[in-house]
């Protein structure tokens, strides 16, 4: 690698904040990537592995850094004892199983260097299957098939309560009659809100790139389609990313036509001011990893003494969806963006054992 490509001045500034970033390389399978490790103060640390394609070492290394110090955040905001890590793997552009399959392997030898600090399961680029090979050769494997709840299922129950608590804040009821909700991005979180929403009697307007996806919904609840580049301008109560990161900027921002924006995409705001921008313009935003933090509450459960419970994680939603109203309610009282209410709620948890 050379050192040129990690001398930027924000990786510098983002380095400082990690406890450690181990560099994975193995020659004999061209295995290259990072595990960033955030902040293990309130236990070791749990994030998924991201397997795709990189430009290169730069890019990933700021995807690892980036990824690893949200989820310490969402792990002190759900209230669980585990920091905040990551793994990414640099694929190559085009990658066949075998060749996918001999980086899993190596990856799980690096895996046991850190035994019992670093949890980690699905992410971007990892299906079922591998997460079943992944867990053949290593014991730091979350989000096991055959033990919990599927965690888009669970990703999707925890925007829905943190919606209702939004709406009942936001509008003094939590009802979804009557109410207009945008979603961008129908994959398996965004098309279990649809069922969720609309057997509740909300009104559907919805979005994809890939118009399979909106086929599949359209079939199977009343919906209108709109085009995807523009659905985050639509006259809605709700929108709601779940599509990818970084759709609230200075550019989409002030195209926004919504009361509330709660989603499940990871890292919404493409950068800290985005969460002023959405405050100056009278928009509550509940934060994305406070919403989605069911998926987290669903994987971590397995890593608990007694073994998974789904009736464990649905008491530790309820317990989320007050969070979501204390935000709410703490962001009206000093007037500050319910981003930066989060953030220091998490930080106050998770900077106290240090
Ligand atoms: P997915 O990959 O199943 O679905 C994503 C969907 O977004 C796909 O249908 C894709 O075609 C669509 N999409 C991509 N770019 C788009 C664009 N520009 N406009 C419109 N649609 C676009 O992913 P999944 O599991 O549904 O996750 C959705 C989001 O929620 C992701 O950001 C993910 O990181 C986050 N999340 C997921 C959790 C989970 O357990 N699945 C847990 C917590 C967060």
């Amino acid at each position: 690698m050379s050192p040129q490509t990690l001398s930027s001045a924000d990786l510098s500034g983002a380095f400082a904040d990690h406890e450690a970033v181990i560099l994975l390389h193995d020659e004999a399978t061209d295995l290259r990537g990072f595990i960033a490790i955030h902040n293990t103060n309130l236990g070791p640390a749990v994030g998924g592995t991201r397997i795709r394609y990189y430009k290169n070492e730069s890019e990933a290394l700021e995807d690892a850094l980036r990824l690893s110090r949200a989820m310490t955040y969402k792990c002190a905001i759900a209230g669980v004892p585990f920091g905040g890590g990551k793994a990414v793997i640099m694929a190559p552009k085009h990658m066949n199983p075998r060749e996918k399959q001999s980086l899993l392997r190596a990856y799980t030898k690096r895996l046991k260097l850190l035994d019992g600090h670093f949890y980690t399961g699905e992410d971007v680029g990892l299906s079922e299957k591998d997460i079943e090979l992944l867990e053949r050769y290593s014991d730091a494997i979350i989000g096991r098939p055959k033990v919990g709840d599927l965690p888009a299922r669970w990703a999707a129950l925890s925007v829905y309560s943190a919606l209702e608590a939004a709406l009942e804040e936001h509008f003094g009821s939590a009802s979804f009659e009557g109410r207009t909700f945008g979603i961008k991005g129908l994959g398996n979180v965004g098309s279990e809100l649809c069922g969720l929403i609309s057997a509740r009697g909300g009104t559907l307007v919805v979005a994809d790139i890939d118009s399979e996806r909106v086929r599949k919904v359209q079939k199977l609840y009343k919906v209108r389609a709109v085009p995807h580049s523009r659905i985050h301008a639509e006259a809605v109560d709700v929108f709601m990313p779940c599509a990818l990161g970084g759709d609230l900027t200075a550019k989409t921002i002030p195209q926004l036509r919504c009361a509330i924006v709660c989603g499940a995409a990871n890292n919404q705001l493409a950068t800290k001011e985005d969460g002023h921008r959405l405050h100056a313009r009278g928009i509550l935003y509940i934060p994305d990893y406070v919403a989605n933090a069911g998926g987290l509450l669903n994987v971590v459960a397995e890593l608990h003494a007694r073994g998974y419970s789904r009736t464990r994680v649905m008491a530790q939603l309820r317990k989320l969806k007050r969070s979501v109203s204390e935000i709410i309610v703490e962001s009206r009282k000093h007037n500050v963006p319910t981003s930066d209410v989060a953030d220091a709620l998490a930080e106050k948890r998770f900077r106290i054992h240090t």
